[in-house]
């Protein structure tokens, strides 16, 4: 039986790649940018797989392009490039890596939460510059971190994750889901909140939501309104859930303390963009999984998902599960 033939956007780790060649006839996007779209438009019409990453927009028309699309599978746990309603309409399974990232995400943010409470990056620069002269009792004065208050927008997995470490610096956990989460409540020793008090009573808001229409903009001025002149925002979850123009004005006029980000509105972020001036803000370019351990964990998930879908057996992460009744398993098996 000839091999599926599957096309991959861009070079991931071995694990991944490897399972790939084993079963399918692998046609590699071997370019450090990403695939542009007519080079996947054409790439993809023989194709009976897709492993793609949150670079690549999957919409209709790469759908119209591909006739025999069975499965597209993401090297990332966020969905929002993929037109998922549109694949299950046209019964295509479609994937992502979920629960590998969970702790490197987490970390992530504390890494945030730390550097821009303490101003790692501006005494770093300082050092670097020549300019320290003397120790000072005013020198790069941050913000305390043990026993403050950390509310925490989307209590799912990295959520939780990040408020397990919280624990360790005796910090206040608020939380804010649209699902209210009682078992972990108990675990962490988390308060729920609405949205409103979250924002009005924490040190920290970081956030840990899936962007969809209801989260969109979740961060908008009358909100960054009722923060504290001390407290710090954190994202390392999706850009359009803070409206960025309102983020940068409440900074400029220290009606917040500073901000941590790693996603952004448009990535990536533009030089001219009014964040790229402000001082009180830590800006990382979209890193939250990005550990050799996690980046080859989610490699060979994706490879996974892939080859699960084309061998006729349930991925380990589905995305789509409608798509089941639409087309079972049995009919998309080509190995
Ligand atoms: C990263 O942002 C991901 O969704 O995996």
């Amino acid at each position: 039986m000839a091999k599926p033939k599957v096309l991959v956007t861009r070079k991931i780790p071995p694990p991944g790649l490897e399972i790939v060649s084993e079963y399918c006839d692998l046609d590699l996007y071997e370019g450090y940018e990403p695939i542009p779209n007519a080079e996947l438009l054409s790439r993809i019409r023989d194709k009976d797989g897709l492993l793609c990453l949150l670079t690549d927009k999957i919409d209709k028309s790469v759908y119209d392009a591909s006739p025999r699309l069975r499965v597209v599978s993401s090297y990332s746990v966020g969905c929002e490039h993929i037109d998922v309603d549109e694949a299950t309409k046209r019964r295509i399974y479609v994937t992502n890596t979920p629960g590998v990232l969970t702790e490197a995400t987490a970390d992530l943010t504390w890494a945030l939460l730390m550097a821009t409470a303490r101003r790692i990056v501006e005494a770093d620069s300082f050092v670097r510059k020549g300019l320290w002269k003397h120790w000072h009792p005013e020198l790069m004065l941050g913000h305390e971190v043990h026993d403050k208050v950390l509310g925490i927008i989307g209590l799912g997995r990295i959520g939780e994750a990040v408020a397990r470490r919280a624990k360790g610096f005796k910090m206040k956990i608020l939380y804010y889901d649209k699902i209210r989460k009682r078992d972990l409540e108990e675990q962490l020793g988390a308060e729920y909140k609405d949205l409103e008090d979250l924002l009005k009573e924490s040190d920290f808001v970081t956030i840990h939501v899936s962007l969809n229409p209801d989260t969109y903009h979740l961060i908008n001025e009358s909100r960054l309104k009722l923060m504290r002149s001390s407290t710090i925002l954190l994202n390392a979850a999706r850009g359009p859930v803070i409206d960025q123009k309102a983020l940068a004005k409440a900074l400029k006029e220290g009606r917040i303390a500073g901000a941590g980000l790693d996603v952004y509105e448009k990535e990536p972020i533009d030089l001219d963009d009014d964040l790229m001036r402000l001082y009180n803000v830590v800006l990382l370019p979209h890193i939250g999984s990005a550990e050799i351990e996690t980046r080859s964990k989610m490699a060979e998930l994706a490879a996974r998902n892939l080859i699960s879908v084309l061998k006729g057996q349930m991925p380990p992460h589905l995305v789509n599960p409608e798509v089941l009744k639409l087309r079972p398993l049995s009919d998309v098996k080509m190995m």
